[in-house]
């Protein structure tokens, strides 16, 4: 289905829960957020039947994530379900790898196709900070354990914050001259209420891409279902790095997807407050129809565009938290 701007919208994010086994200091307070209710959860068959609507309209991609989505008690039977669904392509999970190492083989037997990974420094003791107590050993287990076990491919996300792991950069890209893994770096978003964000502490796309370029040259890859990320090669290199300017240039136009919240909100836009409830709705006996009907309005109202750093002093919208939305 297309949108009133003509953008295909084939892409549905499900938060499957805003609990998290880490407490990265960007994404959430030390002492955590206010969970959702567990009764406020979606159920695994509630968030099945969803899909099984959303596929005839046309989403063909379907990622979930958290909070932590490894975190929530038998997510590979969700996997399972929503690969059973007729029309869903691919099937793909954002995780911080902490619970990767355990369940990558279950998940891919399951019939999930790819993870992204979440890693924001390769030194333990930063790493221990940033997340306020996780294990690099760990995720790094996690993220070979998911490439032996066949997700291809394993992409890693590393948000450069200036002051705290900006210095990293390089060694981030090196590890694509190594592994055939695909790193990238993503701009750090104003969340949350924002307080976390500040201009000084936001490392544009620019500035990485002409750091990461020193170690050599790069040059375009046109991967499929690229996304929001922009993608390079060093010559002879097994991996690829990429680029997602959240903040400094829009990739709006392109947007092809829709959100789920795990408390059952479609969200046409991140930086968008409108939510479409469809929880309620469902929980009160709608047939499958009105739920269609509701998730068709939430595709002919997303916005055409954030506005997200491109007015100096713009106040930023008061977002749910990261762990929230899913990112
Ligand atoms: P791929 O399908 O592998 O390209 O996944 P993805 O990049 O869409 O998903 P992932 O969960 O790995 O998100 C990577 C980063 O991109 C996160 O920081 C997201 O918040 C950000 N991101 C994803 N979708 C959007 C979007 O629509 N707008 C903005 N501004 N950022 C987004
Ligand atoms: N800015 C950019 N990326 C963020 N993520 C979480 N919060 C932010 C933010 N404020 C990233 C995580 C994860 C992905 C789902 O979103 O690092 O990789
Ligand atoms: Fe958890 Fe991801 Fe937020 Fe870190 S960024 S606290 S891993 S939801």
């Amino acid at each position: 289905m297309h949108d009133p701007r003509g953008r295909e919208i084939d892409y549905l994010r499900i938060s499957v829960t805003d609990r998290c086994n880490l407490r990265c200091f960007y994404c959430m307070p030390s002492e955590g957020v206010k969970p959702i209710l567990h009764k406020e959860i979606l159920t695994y068959e509630e968030i099945t039947r969803i899909v099984r609507i959303a596929a005839p309209i046309g989403i063909r991609k379907v990622r979930l994530t958290g909070g932590e989505p490894l975190a929530r008690k038998n997510i590979a039977f969700l996997v399972a379900s929503l690969k059973s669904i007729d029309g869903i392509e691919n099937l793909s999970l954002t995780t911080n790898g902490v619970l990767l190492e355990r369940y990558a083989e279950e998940l891919v037997s399951a019939g999930l196709d790819r993870v992204n990974v979440s890693l924001d420094s390769l030194r333990p003791d930063r790493y221990r900070e940033i997340t306020r107590g996780g294990s690099l050993e760990q995720v790094l287990r996690g993220i070979e354990k998911a490439h032996e076990a066949g997700l291809r491919p394993v992409r890693i996300n590393m948000v450069p914050i200036r002051g705290y792991n900006d210095d990293e950069i390089e060694e981030f890209a090196r590890i694509t001259l190594q592994k055939p893994y695909q790193i990238r770096f993503i701009e750090f978003m104003p969340a949350g209420s924002g307080e976390l964000w500040s201009p000084e502490k936001y490392v544009p796309v620019d500035e990485i891409k002409s750091i990461v370029g020193r170690i050599g040259r790069l040059t375009p890859v046109k991967l499929r279902r690229s996304g929001p990320a922009r993608y390079f090669r060093f010559d002879g290199a097994p991996g690829v790095v990429g680029f997602i300017n959240a903040v400094s240039h829009k990739f709006c136009r392109e947007c092809n997807r829709l959100r789920l919240t795990a408390d059952g909100k479609l969200r046409p836009c991140l930086f968008a407050e409108t939510e479409i409830d469809l929880k309620t709705p469902m929980r009160s006996g709608v047939p499958d129809r009105e739920i269609e009907r509701l998730i068709r309005l939430s595709i002919e109202v997303k916005p055409e565009e954030h506005n997200i750093g491109c007015r100096d002093g713009a106040p930023f919208p008061k977002l749910r938290p990261m762990s929230k939305i899913g990112g």
